[in-house]
């Protein structure tokens, strides 16, 4: 367990302890679900090294950039530089979302792999995101719809008996109000990977896209 730990300290030990801890490719099934949207302002909420982010600001999206590790922060915000992406575009934010709370309301609110072993408090975070999407813009959410078949003992440490929920019961969770919302896609995508020691499989996501009205 990592119980004496806190969020912010096991997710900076995670950045800290690799050189790069993603692929800095975008996730394909955000890139699916954003590709056919006119730009606006956009938020990728638990950023990480800032892959999402960066797609978005190079597609003309003005995006901003939030994670709880000032580490994959400062690896984003360099990215996004080497990119030659203008500061005016992008933007990166160090905070605990559990916490963090915005006053702004963007077009695009985006939330890849928002998944935590430790304490996270994901519905009430994934529902004040909703609650910052500007009337005609998007919330996409896209989840692992199961444990990678790689994920040892300890990527379930914390999760206990954990279950992914189904694209179904992600909306329901959100607790929208009614017939403000149209769901656009709630459905599992199966997405081709490659694994730690090179073997290619094909893994589950869940992809929620919701419009609101
Ligand atoms: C599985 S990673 C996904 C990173 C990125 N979205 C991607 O798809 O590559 C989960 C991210 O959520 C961030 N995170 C976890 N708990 C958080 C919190 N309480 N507040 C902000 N970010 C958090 C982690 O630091 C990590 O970067």
């Amino acid at each position: 367990m990592h119980a004496d730990t806190s969020p912010a300290q096991f997710w900076e030990n995670r950045y800290t302890d690799s050189d790069g801890l993603w692929s800095g490719n975008a996730n394909a099934s955000l890139v699916d679900a954003v590709s056919g949207l006119a730009p606006g302002t956009a938020l990728d909420l638990g950023c990480g090294e800032g892959a999402d982010t960066i797609w978005l600001a190079r597609g003309g999206w003005d995006a901003t950039g939030v994670d709880i590790s000032r580490t994959a922060v400062r690896r984003a915000t360099d990215a996004a530089r080497a990119a030659g992406l203008p500061v005016d575009r992008i933007r990166f934010a160090a905070a605990d979302l559990a916490t963090w709370r915005e006053d702004s309301s963007y077009d695009l609110v985006a939330a890849s792999f928002l998944h935590s072993p430790v304490e996270f408090p994901r519905t009430d975070v994934l529902r004040h995101a909703a609650g910052l999407v500007a009337p005609r813009g998007h919330l996409v959410i896209v989840s692992h719809a199961a444990f990678p078949p790689w994920a040892g003992a300890d990527a379930h440490e914390g999760h206990g008996d954990h279950r992914f929920p189904s694209p179904q019961e992600e909306v329901e969770a959100l607790d929208l109000e009614p017939g403000s919302w149209e769901v656009r896609i709630a459905e599992t995508r199966a997405r081709d990977a490659i694994g730690p020691d090179g073997t290619q499989v094909v893994l589950d996501d869940t992809v929620v896209v919701l419009r609101r009205l």
